[in-house]
């Protein structure tokens, strides 16, 4: 199985990851720190959302994970929940123009459809069809997701389809994107997986930085893959 990418287009780096998982924290503290209101930190966040799929693309990355939305995040005040879901609807309206200069990502939302309203699930479901025949970077993005529900819906999915006795590979085949993450990357100081990938985590490296999400640039991205190139990986072996 081959785990790495050789880098042959870019040569800034000599590996790369091949599925990239980042947990976008920190928009929260970083409002506060200017005064503003968590919201202006979530639309910041959006914004280097973009900005990182985008470099991600550029560096032929072939899947990303986003953390944008867990199943524990509606226990937030209803206001920001509420925020949060307009900043999905509306970030979703605004990418539809700009699809042409995103001609390299392809867009899938992983998580419990149930639960999210019916206007966002239909941009969301538009979004994965405009995108899917494109060639370039995935980019899953994690709404109402969490780990452990992800193992347990590819579990049910299994029993749906008759199965009596479960192996790894059936369920690295049932989860939502590829069953390794190589690189999981987390801003804003914190050094936990908070229900993130778990499965996918198994043998994944971590990169950890004080940044918050709304300052996180290309050059954090580059020192992370910069780091990860110099990881002595051996799988348990
Ligand atoms: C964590 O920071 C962030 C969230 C729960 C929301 C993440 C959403 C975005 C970055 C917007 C993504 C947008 C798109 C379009 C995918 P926090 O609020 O927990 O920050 P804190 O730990 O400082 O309070």
């Amino acid at each position: 199985m081959a785990l790495f990418k050789k880098n042959e287009q870019n040569a800034e780096f000599s590996v790369l990851p091949e599925h990239i998982g980042i947990i976008m924290d920190g928009n929260g503290r970083w409002a506060k720190k200017r005064g503003l209101p968590r919201t202006a930190g979530h639309k910041a966040g959006a914004e280097v959302f973009k900005k990182i799929s985008k470099e991600c693309a550029r560096l032929e990355i072939k899947e990303v994970t986003f953390y944008a939305f867990s199943t524990e995040n509606w226990k937030r005040p209803k206001e920001e929940v509420k925020a949060i879901m307009t900043l999905f609807h509306d970030y979703l309206i605004e990418a539809k123009n700009d699809m042409e200069a995103s001609g390299n990502i392809i867009v899938k939302f992983i998580g419990e459809r149930r639960g999210i309203a019916p206007e966002l699930l239909k941009l969301m479901d538009d979004a994965e069809r405009e995108t899917s025949k494109r060639n370039g970077t995935l980019i899953n993005v994690a709404v109402n997701y969490g780990g452990r529900q992800e193992i347990v819906a590819a579990v049910n999915r299994l029993f749906s389809l008759g199965k009596t006795e479960i192996t790894e590979d059936d369920i690295s085949r049932n989860i939502y994107t590829s069953p390794e993450c190589d690189l999981i990357i987390r801003p804003s100081g914190e050094e936990r997986l908070s229900n993130f990938l778990l499965w996918q985590a198994a043998y994944s490296e971590f990169w950890y930085s004080d940044v918050l999400w709304p300052d996180f640039s290309e050059k954090d991205l580059h020192n992370a893959l910069s780091d990860f190139e110099k990881r002595n990986r051996r799988f348990g072996g």
